[in-house]
């Protein structure tokens, strides 16, 4: 049976999870999709590095083009990180008819709606459920889950650093350096932590939800944003007294007839169940008009769980191509491009 190749821009914390749960989950994958899936390309800035799974050399290149040039290869997957040279990358593996699947969200919150078009234009699926929320599949359930609904806010911690930093913050005296450090080792903070600590990561996740939410265009600028790099050690341990938590929330709301959308950090009465939700894990809740109010709670951050989203999403770029509906806007994440105003 022909193997369905894949090429992979990266090889870093989420593509080493992703070519390892391509190895070890093969079985279910050749369930779900019917045939083998194979990594045939491997993009890396550095051939000697040590990786976190082991992988023949011969697959590895420094030539982006050896990989997006591929004629065996349908898919692409992008977890390099990256805007320009990576949109660069993308669009022209667009023009060669690859679906692409991606994790990063400074790409699709900058450029998604330019993306998402060109993919349309080629019949070819762009998806990025690992984008926002690392392995909580909440993209998909906004536009499949709760599709029928009509959301008026969403709420939630949709960073992990930072709330990785808060609640070692909280916990155990560590400085706020040495933490970082800690969640800049464990792969969970971006290559710049800047974009974690100034609130930026968290506000291009808002900007992504709330497209995907209110089916309509939110730009970054769009999004008022206040990040953790002012919160002191004192500040957590009086709110601590006072029975809250400091949590960096984003809130994306549409009450108001337009879409209002934030990130700051905010004290949390203890009781709040967001309060609750530690270390790298994030959690949102989506306030729909029939549904009501519904959380999502999981691991925010870190190779598996991320590579999990990023597969998933691989697995329905594959079952589209088996239907030949790839590249359809029903059946991938997309929103009303036009649109700046939130559907009545
Ligand atoms: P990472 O560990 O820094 O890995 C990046 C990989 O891309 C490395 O293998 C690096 O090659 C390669 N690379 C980067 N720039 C390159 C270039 N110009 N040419 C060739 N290769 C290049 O990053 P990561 O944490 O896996 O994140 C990847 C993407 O996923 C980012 O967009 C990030 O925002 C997103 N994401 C990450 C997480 C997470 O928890 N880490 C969660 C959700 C989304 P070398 O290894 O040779 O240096
Ligand atoms: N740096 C990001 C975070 C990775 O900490 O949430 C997941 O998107």
């Amino acid at each position: 049976m022909k193997a369905i190749k894949v090429g992979l821009l990266g090889l870093g914390t989420v593509g080493c999870g992703v070519v390892r749960i391509i190895e070890d989950h093969q079985d279910k994958l050749m369930h779900v999709v019917g045939c083998p899936v194979e990594v045939k390309k491997v993009l890396v800035k550095d051939l000697d590095k040590k990786r976190a799974v082991n992988i023949d050399r011969e697959l590895l290149t420094l030539d982006p083009y050896e990989v997006i040039n591929d004629k065996d290869i349908d898919v692409l997957i992008e977890v390099m990180g990256g805007i320009d040279e990576t949109k660069i990358y993308l669009l022209d593996a667009i023009q060669e008819k690859k679906h692409i699947v991606t994790a990063n969200k400074d790409l699709i919150a900058a450029h998604g709606t330019e993306l998402l078009t060109a993919a349309t234009e080629k019949k070819c699926d762009l998806f990025y459920e690992a984008s926002v929320a690392g392995g909580i599949p909440i993209l998909r359930s906004l536009v499949d889950g709760l599709a029928s609904d009509r959301i008026n806010k969403m709420m939630g911690i949709v960073n992990g650093t930072t709330n990785y930093i808060l609640t070692k913050m909280s916990k155990n005296g560590s400085s706020y350096e040495e933490i970082l450090k800690e969640a800049q080792e464990l792969g969970f903070a971006e290559s710049d932590p800047e974009s974690d600590v100034e609130g930026l990561d968290a506000a291009r996740k808002m900007a992504i939800l709330a497209r995907l939410g209110f089916s309509m265009n939110v730009d970054l600028e769009d999004v008022s944003v206040k990040g953790i790099t002012q919160v002191s050690d004192d500040d957590i341990s009086y709110s601590k007294q006072l029975g809250y938590t400091m949590k960096l929330i984003g809130i994306a709301d549409r009450s108001s007839g337009k879409a209002e959308v934030s990130v700051q950090p905010a004290l949390l009465p203890d009781s709040h169940p967001l309060a609750a939700v530690n270390n790298e894990y994030n959690a949102v809740y989506v306030y729909g008009e029939a549904v009501g109010e519904t959380m999502f709670y999981g691991p925010g951050a870190g190779s598996l769980p991320t590579a999990t989203a990023v597969v998933s999403d691989l697995v329905g770029v594959l079952k589209n191509m088996r239907l030949g509906v790839n590249g359809r806007s029903a059946v991938a994440p997309q929103y009303d491009k036009q649109l700046k105003q939130p559907h009545e």
